[in-house]
């Protein structure tokens, strides 16, 4: 057994899973700090496997998603880690707390997550200030969402607030309409309601001067009838990308008890559980769109083949289901049942290049 899961993993569990967080990311970050570490750290997950979407040369194709340094406090930490990408946010213009805590459950029979954060963050300004300082030689990503304050009716102002705030500090945006967690956000997903917000987005985006490549994240929780709506919308508005899956609303086919479950209430899941349907999801998206966008999948990834597991050359599910595509890049998530608080460990585990199973089209 390895020492994290005899040693490290049961440190962790005895805690609530947002200090473990926490406590892992503040380890990190204390560590890189540590003379010598830091290129120590960079040579071990040093993975390198070049490719070149939307304009932007990746070192490898996978990614943190969202959520999982929401505030870009440990950029630099996880710049040390293997990651070919990181998604900071969902950043809302003005601070807020998110939901009242405990908002983040552990369902270790399932590898997964239940989470009903709400958009914690710190808020635009704190966040930009952050950003001046990044580490240069790292692709990051803009997550831009709206404060819960904000109505519906409203959303555009604070989206675009978002995106001009951090417009000169981020290297792509992803455009959140799938949270959960923040009520009434998914009904922006609706077809009208997005194709305004895209479209003025874009539009402000491409006037100006250094226009950044622009992406959608979708819920898994749709028909296909609102999938083909979206794949229109995506041509209709010209978006560069798209990323599958945010977290579920659905409980089907869970091993943990169903009263814990109901116990634990509202939220999103994520983990194992996710993985088939967010699969389902970027093949259909992978088909319909005809390689005309870039599919970012992301639910369930453990593995830095984009699998559960197995041999590194097994092809991951969710890389096959986006052959058809122009592209495929996994998005590495915050897994925090299986790989451990630091999701960057298990794509270090692999010593290979994180995207040895995934290829561009
Ligand atoms: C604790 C937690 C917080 C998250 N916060 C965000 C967020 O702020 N914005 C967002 O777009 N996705 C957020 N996500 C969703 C992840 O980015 C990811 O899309 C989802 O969890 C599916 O991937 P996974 O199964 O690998 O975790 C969050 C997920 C978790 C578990």
């Amino acid at each position: 057994m390895s020492m994290y899961k005899t040693l490290i993993r049961p440190i962790f569990f005895s805690l609530s899973p947002e200090r473990s967080h926490h406590l892992a990311l503040g380890m990190l970050d204390g560590l890189r700090k540590i003379p010598g570490i830091a290129s120590l750290m960079k040579g071990m997950y040093r993975h390198e496997k070049p490719v070149e979407l939307m304009g932007l040369k990746f070192p490898n194709r996978v990614g943190l998603a969202a959520g999982f340094d929401k505030n870009a406090e440990y950029i630099h930490a996880l710049n040390h880690v293997g990651f070919g990408f990181i998604e900071i946010g969902t950043v809302t213009p003005k601070p807020q707390s998110g939901n009242p805590t405990p908002r983040l459950f552990r369902l270790p029979k399932d590898q997964a997550l239940i989470n009903r954060m709400g958009f914690n963050n710190d808020g635009l300004d704190a966040v930009v200030e952050r950003l001046k300082k990044r580490p240069k030689n790292l692709i990051i990503g803009g997550n831009i969402g709206k404060n819960k304050v904000t109505a519906n009716e409203d959303a555009t102002s604070d989206y675009l607030k978002c995106l001009e705030a951090l417009h000169p500090f981020v290297d792509y945006f992803t455009v959140n309409v799938s949270s959960p967690n923040t009520p009434g956000l998914r009904e922006l997903q609706e077809k009208e309601p997005l194709t305004n917000l895209l479209r003025t987005l874009q539009q402000t985006n491409r006037a100006m001067p250094n226009p950044k490549p622009m992406l959608l994240k979708i819920a898994p929780d749709m028909e296909e009838g609102q999938l083909s709506d979206i794949v229109d919308i995506l041509h209709e508005v010209d978006l560069e990308g798209i990323i599958a899956t945010n977290t579920t609303i659905s409980r089907d086919g869970l091993k943990t008890d169903n009263t814990e479950i109901e116990s634990i209430g509202a939220g999103g899941l994520s983990g194992r559980p996710v993985k088939d349907v967010s699969t389902k999801v970027v093949k259909y998206l992978a088909e319909k769109g005809q390689g005309r966008f870039v599919i970012i999948a992301s639910g369930g990834i453990f593995t830095p083949e984009g699998g559960h597991g197995g041999s590194p050359r097994h092809r991951s599910d969710a890389a096959r289901a986006g052959r058809k595509g122009r592209c495929h890049a996994a998005h590495l998530a915050a897994d925090r049942t299986e790989a451990g608080p630091i999701a960057a460990q298990r794509s270090g585990s692999c010593r290979r290049p994180p995207a040895c199973g995934t290829r561009a089209r």
